[in-house]
């Protein structure tokens, strides 16, 4: 059980808090995985008081929280909750928080500010904090959690960064990047770290290259101003594709601890090979959702979306093809790839290993025999399995694909949401799942050319359907004609022809 804080929520009539925040913590409460005492308070301009803004999140709850609404848990989880009314910008309301926060006792002293706001409300935010005493951590904790993104290129993360560290100590920011809660992302360091069945093979040696694949059938929905200003680049690759990278990729830590992780993660960013400006067309490949067909429905290409430029060359898939230039990983490619509006969801870390020196099974029509793979599976199914080729039965030595399948999860265990583990660190101070100033930088510093190249209108932005695999065009990050995308985790069932 953990300790009693007070979680205070900017933004808490937004997406992010109802579909997210508020459901994990409900989720937890549920779980008894919450401490009797913690307290939530909430701001928000859109509702007036505490029952109109709770009277919203139960409706929300109707369609997000497991299993359906429970009026019992929900009544004790509402006993948690207060509601400041109030706008970010106007003084007064810091003012009214520092009076509800001191009621009485009423609110454990320890306290988490969530940020789900904004980006370009941080900063202000955090000065108003500072300036009402309430980072002040002569009677409590004070941590001060900030949603992605960190800024968008690495200027503006240096500027936001800056002006954060005129308030706070970087132990006191947690930097959230939610697909590190999942737990087969952190499984990925169980497996490879509590086996000694990979390590031997877990390098240039046998690894023959490494793709990362974050795909999914939605557009941007209503978000169209908002991502008019990023891109899939942004958006996915220079944080959550990124960041799985350095789980798969990184050596051995000294300990579990954050620091020693951090560590790791950092050296692995750092060792990756910079994209010269000039040769930006080389390694990455963009695109953009043309009109289409999403499981059955027809849909409207990315220009079309609401609060989208007709002419907008805002790429909404990308792939990129990084190498990792350490001992380890000399000459393995690691392949990044995400898409909106692609032809299913899927998440997924597929290492492909090189091929036996002899191909005494061959068959003759076959010119690339099935490689073995390694199989993760993030989302929506989660899985880890290892295809290997075996003997189909018969008197020929026909082969076939088969899967070791390593799945964590039994039937009947749920899947919790990567916020429930998240808020649950930030209560114990644990910022092994926290993103690091530094990583976030150096990430910016990867893609920061290739942001630059694709500012500008050009030949290079494919157009897709809705609801294919994204352009052709990806394709030729290959190296080899016997290489392809691993689109699904279904095994492939036989080598391409060529
Ligand atoms: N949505 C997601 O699933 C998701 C996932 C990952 C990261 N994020 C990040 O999380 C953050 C929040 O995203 P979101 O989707 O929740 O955004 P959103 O739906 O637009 O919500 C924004 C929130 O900010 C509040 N707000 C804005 N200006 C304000 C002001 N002047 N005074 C008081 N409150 C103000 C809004 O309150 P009112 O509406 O009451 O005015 C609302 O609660 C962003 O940084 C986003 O990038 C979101």
């Amino acid at each position: 059980m953990t300790e009693p804080c007070t979680f205070v929520i900017f933004g808490a009539t937004g997406d992010l808090a109802r579909n997210k925040l508020l459901p994990a913590l409900y989720h937890l409460d549920a779980a008894g995985r919450l401490n009797r005492d913690t307290r939530i308070l909430a701001n928000g301009r859109r509702h007036a008081d505490r029952d109109a803004w709770l009277a919203d999140v139960r409706a929300h709850f109707a369609g997000t929280v497991r299993g359906g609404l429970d009026e019992e848990i929900f009544s004790r989880f509402a006993a948690r909750t207060d509601y400041v009314h109030g706008d970010l910008r106007d003084s007064i309301l810091y003012d009214n928080l520092c009076e509800k926060l001191s009621e009485g006792g009423a609110f454990p002293a320890d306290l988490a500010f969530y940020m789900a706001l904004s980006p370009s409300d941080y900063a202000g935010v955090i000065q108003n904090l500072d300036r009402v005493k309430l980072l002040d951590e002569t009677r409590g904790w004070r941590r001060v959690v900030i949603e992605k993104p960190f800024g968008n290129n690495l200027q503006s993360a240096v500027t936001l960064q800056r002006r954060l560290t005129e308030h706070l100590r970087e132990d006191q920011i947690f930097r959230i990047d939610h697909y590190l809660g999942k737990e087969t992302v952190r499984n990925i360091l169980v497996f490879r770290f509590a086996n000694v069945l990979m390590e031997p093979l877990w390098n240039r040696n046998t690894i023959d290259h490494i793709q990362i694949i974050h795909a999914e059938p939605q557009g941007i929905g209503e978000r169209g101003a908002t991502y008019e200003k990023s891109g899939a680049l942004s958006d996915m690759i220079q944080s959550h594709l990124l960041q799985l990278l350095t789980f798969v990729a990184m050596e051995s830590p000294v300990s579990m601890a954050a620091e020693a992780l951090h560590a790791e993660k950092l050296k692995i960013l750092k060792s990756i090979r910079p994209i010269p400006t000039d040769k930006v067309n080389e390694v990455a490949v963009r695109g953009q959702y043309d009109a289409g067909t999403v499981n059955g429905t027809a849909v409207n290409g990315y220009r079309a979306e609401q609060r989208v430029s007709a002419d907008s060359h805002t790429e909404t898939f990308a792939a990129l093809k990084l190498h990792i230039d350490n001992w380890r990983w000399a000459g393995v490619p690691f392949l990044l790839r995400t898409g909106k509006r692609m032809a299913q969801k899927q998440a997924l870390v597929a290492i492909c290993f090189k091929q036996p020196p002899q191909q005494f099974f061959r068959a003759s029509h076959v010119r690339c025999e099935a490689s073995n793979w390694l199989v993760i599976g993030i989302q929506p199914d989660e899985c880890i399995r290892m295809e290997m080729t075996i003997k189909a039965p018969g008197e020929a030595l026909a082969t076939r694909q088969t899967g070791l399948d390593a799945s964590f999860r039994q039937a009947n265990e749920i899947v919790n949401d990567a916020y429930e583990e998240l808020l649950l660190d930030i209560i114990r101070g644990d910022r092994s799942l926290f993103l690091t100033y530094l990583e976030i930088e150096q990430a910016w510093r990867i893609v920061d050319p290739v942001l630059q190249a694709w500012s500008n209108p050009g030949e290079d932005l494919h157009l897709y359907p809705s609801g294919s695999w994204g352009p052709a065009e990806a394709d030729r990050l290959f190296d080899d004609s016997c290489r392809f995308w691993r689109n699904t985790l279904e095994p492939c069932g036989c080598g391409k022809s060529g």
